[in-house]
């Protein structure tokens, strides 16, 4: 199958790159590296012994590009992982965020349409469902999310839903991820925030490291095991090996699936187990919490393990140890 993955030097789409690989795909990335470098193609295509990736520097906005892109290479299938993602950054810049993550969605439904592409997947997010209580089911009625991203993706999520209606035959499948951690075990791809991380790993990441002094917990007087946020991490292998089910098990029509552990973990847990599992001390304080967090959030993951044959098999073990192999190794 011939896959057009756009943002494929980022961070989950690297990571599904070596899986189309890994499984003979041909893969083509489309990536504007507003967010990733270049150096990834060498590493993805050192961790999946392949020789072939074809790779253009182009921005997913622009539909002239993307078009000449779309007539020479012939798709089968697109993963579109391209978007801004910052929370934080969205509420300051709200207007770049609609901009970039709607359009890019947009342009690559019109010539998906064009070209007649049997399967489009869209990488969305657990954030669509807003404040209801966990675990996160897919028959849940969408609710407004606290920031301008979140609301990129229910947008997005709508745009596909009304374009699936006018072209019954195409298999258009959402993705809403949980919490990604991890990295690849080989420790040459992972995630690379620029700045101060938004995220907690990276952030335990370089606490550890020693590039930051203390770890801020977000609030400990949550109604949760031990008072702070509860997540559901999924290690990013697993993640893009989702996207691989979506694929080869995709339907006719719209069809939405949670990708997640189904597990709670709190940030004290997760603390805990990356101190123990690496044998490294992670200083952190107590602070506020943060506005716009959720107490808990987790999925029911039951609906893709049932139709795309897929469920998590990493634990949280496993992604606190490829985390920080991974940011050792940087
Ligand atoms: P990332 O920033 O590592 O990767 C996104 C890639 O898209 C980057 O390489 C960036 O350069 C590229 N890009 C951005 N705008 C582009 C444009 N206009 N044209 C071409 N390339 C462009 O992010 P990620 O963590 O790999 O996330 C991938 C997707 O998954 C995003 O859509 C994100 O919103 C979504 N998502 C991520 C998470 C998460 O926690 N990481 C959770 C839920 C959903
Ligand atoms: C996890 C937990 C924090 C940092 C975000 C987006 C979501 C999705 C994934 C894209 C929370 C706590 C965090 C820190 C902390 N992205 N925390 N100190 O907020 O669940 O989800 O990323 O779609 O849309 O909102 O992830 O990693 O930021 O936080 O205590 O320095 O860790 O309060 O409980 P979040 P996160």
């Amino acid at each position: 199958m011939k896959v057009l993955v756009t943002g494929g030097t980022g961070y989950i789409g690297s990571h599904t790159v070596v899986e189309l690989l890994n499984l003979g795909h041909d893969v083509v990335i489309v990536d504007n590296l507003y967010n990733s470098q270049l150096d990834v193609l060498d590493k993805i295509l050192k961790i999946s012994n392949s020789k072939d990736l074809k790779f253009y520097e182009a921005d997913c906005k622009d539909y002239e590009k993307l078009d000449e892109i779309f007539k020479l290479e012939k798709f089968d299938s697109i993963i579109h992982f391209a978007g801004y993602k910052a929370v934080g950054e969205s509420v300051l810049k709200p207007l770049m965020y609609y901009d970039n993550n709607l359009n890019t969605t947009i342009t690559l439904a019109r010539l998906a349409e064009k070209y007649q592409i049997k399967n489009f997947i869209f990488s969305s997010s657990a954030t669509v469902y807003g404040e209801q209580q966990s675990p996160l089911n897919e028959n849940l009625e969408l609710k407004t999310t606290s920031n301008p991203y979140g609301e990129t993706k229910k947008m997005s999520e709508r745009i596909l839903s009304d374009f699936s209606k006018n072209n019954k035959d195409m298999h258009i499948t959402l993705l809403r991820y949980f919490n990604p951690i991890g990295a690849h075990e080989s420790g040459l791809i992972g995630e690379k925030p620029q700045g101060t991380p938004n995220n907690l790993m990276p952030y335990v990441t370089q606490v550890a490291k020693g590039i930051r002094e203390k770890l801020f917990v977000f609030g400990n007087d949550y109604d949760t095991v031990d008072g702070t946020g509860v997540r559901d991490y999924i290690h990013v292998v697993d993640l893009a090996k989702g996207h691989i089910a979506a694929l080869l098990n995709a339907h006719k029509g719209l069809n939405f699936y949670n990708l997640g552990s189904g597990i709670g973990t709190s940030v004290l847990e997760l603390i805990q187990t990356f101190e123990k599992v690496n044998e490294i001390k992670v200083p952190f304080e107590i602070v506020d919490r943060r506005p716009g967090d959720l107490a808990t959030v987790y999925a029911d993951a039951s609906k893709a393990k049932k139709e795309l044959r897929w469920e998590t098999k990493k634990t949280l073990e496993d992604m606190v140890k490829d985390s920080w192999f991974f940011e050792k190794n940087l």
